[in-house]
């Protein structure tokens, strides 16, 4: 018999959701200045804003919390997460961190030099932000058909472009080229993978020219997973034989625990190099705590042990990564144009193909995300002409992004599948409407370009 296996685990808590009136979500969106971060979670049906910090916990993570030891210096949880860390990335120095981003200004702190280059498939903001406040020239090359939303399907959009790497080592000289980061998968082009063997060529090219090599690994256990099913030579390898190989070829890796790691707060710095550990020590004491806390409490570090280990599970993988391709397929079956194939941890509806009449500088995918708030209560992000928007130096210009998505993120063991029908059933709607929208303009920014989405205000055209 073949059969469909459902979720691999049955539901033992539940949230209580609060539904609204259209009228109630259009006063709401005004109020907002129609920015979803500025929106109230209660208010949002289905919360697709973001896969970080908003995992269903376990049962056994939520009895690991109450052995939380919360001593200041070598606690019990520290020791159980190290032991599960060093599992996973098959690296012996662990220091944990308050969340990702704490970890990358430590990796930044140690990589970065003013002037230099920091190449990487697509840099995640905050690395990139910490990387230029350093004076950094922080480039992204990524495979030509990650950048493009409408490119046909293939198997690592995530994967970096050796060539336009190659060239950039012989125009600039290697000696001006500080690190090279690998993010994986890749958030900024819709969650797509890099495959093993172009973690591989990376790491040879930088050993070649002894640029140092580190990788962003904040959604490592769905990358092995797509390793595992989309790469030849990986079937028969465990997830958690995969995420050591891939881990093999780096120095250093930051993670943000708020995804993979299956639990709501926490970070790590992880490296094979003692000298870069000692120097990360400093850096940790000075800004995140002790090294065996590191801005952590204990039972912090307690759920993060089993949930790397859950998060490594192939049954849990298979099912999850399943969810977001449903979505996308049957998005696709009601004519939504989508970045395909589907990846880790969301769908990212493409905003140019979506609302062709709407230009970028008028910000077709937040007028998407504002729609669907209206219509159905589902909170996305942007990520397009807002969030990736940027401005010349000199001449003040704006300069619109290749690449204008909307993510639905997909929190981990939260939703059904009739919330991904919900999902399709409001996209659906809009789409088949989709001639009466125009878009919005942007009234606030903020102070800072790249991070002008945060806070930003809109009113509708
Ligand atoms: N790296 C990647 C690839 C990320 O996606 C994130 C966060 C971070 C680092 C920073 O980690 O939030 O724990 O400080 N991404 C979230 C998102 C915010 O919605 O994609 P953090």
């Amino acid at each position: 018999m073949r059969f469909q296996f459902a979720e691999p685990f049955r539901i033992k808590m539940v949230e209580i959701v609060k539904k609204t009136t259209k009228e109630e979500r259009i006063k709401y969106l005004r109020e907002a200045q129609y920015n979803a971060f500025r929106l109230k979670a209660e208010d949002c049906y289905i919360d697709c804003i973001t896969d970080s910090g908003t995992s269903a916990m376990s049962s056994n993570q939520w009895s690991a919390l109450m052995l939380g030891d919360e001593s200041y210096a070598g606690s019990k949880s520290f020791y159980k997460m190290e032991a599960s860390a060093q599992d996973v990335f098959g690296m012996p120095y662990i220091q944990p961190t308050h969340q990702g981003r704490a970890a990358d200004y430590i990796m930044a702190k140690i990589y970065v030099r003013e002037g230099k280059f920091a190449i990487g498939n697509m840099h995640f903001d905050t690395f990139r932000g910490q990387a230029e406040v350093l004076g950094a020239l922080v480039v992204d090359y990524v495979i030509d058909e990650g950048l493009d939303a409408a490119s046909p399907p293939l198997p690592f959009k995530g994967n970096m472009d050796l060539t336009k790497m190659q060239r950039l080592i012989d125009e600039k000289g290697a000696e001006n080229i500080s690190v090279c980061i690998l993010t994986v998968t890749c958030n900024n082009n819709g969650g797509q993978p890099v495959s093993m063997k172009n973690i591989r060529d990376v790491s040879i090219l930088c050993n070649t020219y002894k640029i140092p090599f580190v990788i962003d690994s904040a959604r490592l256990a769905e990358n092995a997973y797509f390793i595992k099913t989309r790469e030849e030579g990986y079937a028969d390898k465990s997830i958690k034989e995969i995420t050591r190989e891939m881990f093999s070829y780096c120095e250093t890796a930051t993670m943000s625990s708020k995804k993979d790691g299956l639990v709501n707060i926490g970070g790590l710095f992880v490296t094979r190099n003692h000298d870069v550990f000692l120097q990360a020590n400093v850096l940790g004491i000075v800004h995140e705590g002790y090294l065996t806390y590191g801005g952590q409490a204990g039972r912090d570090m307690e759920a993060l042990a089993v949930g790397l280990q859950e998060a490594t599970d192939f049954d849990y993988l298979d099912y999850r990564v399943k969810q977001v391709e449903y979505l996308g397929r049957r998005l696709k079956e009601r004519g939504i144009p989508i970045i395909e194939p589907t990846g880790g941890h969301g769908v990212y509806v493409d905003g140019r193909r979506f609302f062709p009449q709407i230009p970028q500088c008028e910000f077709p995918s937040q007028r998407l995300v504002v729609a669907m708030f209206e219509e159905a209560g589902i909170r996305c992000v942007e990520l397009g002409a807002c969030a990736f928007g940027s401005k010349d130096k000199i001449t003040g210009e704006p300069i619109w992004p290749e690449l204008e998505t909307m993510r639905i993120a997909i929190s981990r063991r939260v939703y059904t599948n009739l919330h991904m029908d919900c999902i399709v059933e409001a996209l659906a709607y809009i789409y088949e409407n989709r001639a009466s929208y125009s878009g919005l303009k942007l009234v606030y920014e903020g102070p800072i370009t790249s991070l002008r989405h945060f806070t930003a205000g809109f009113e509708l055209l």
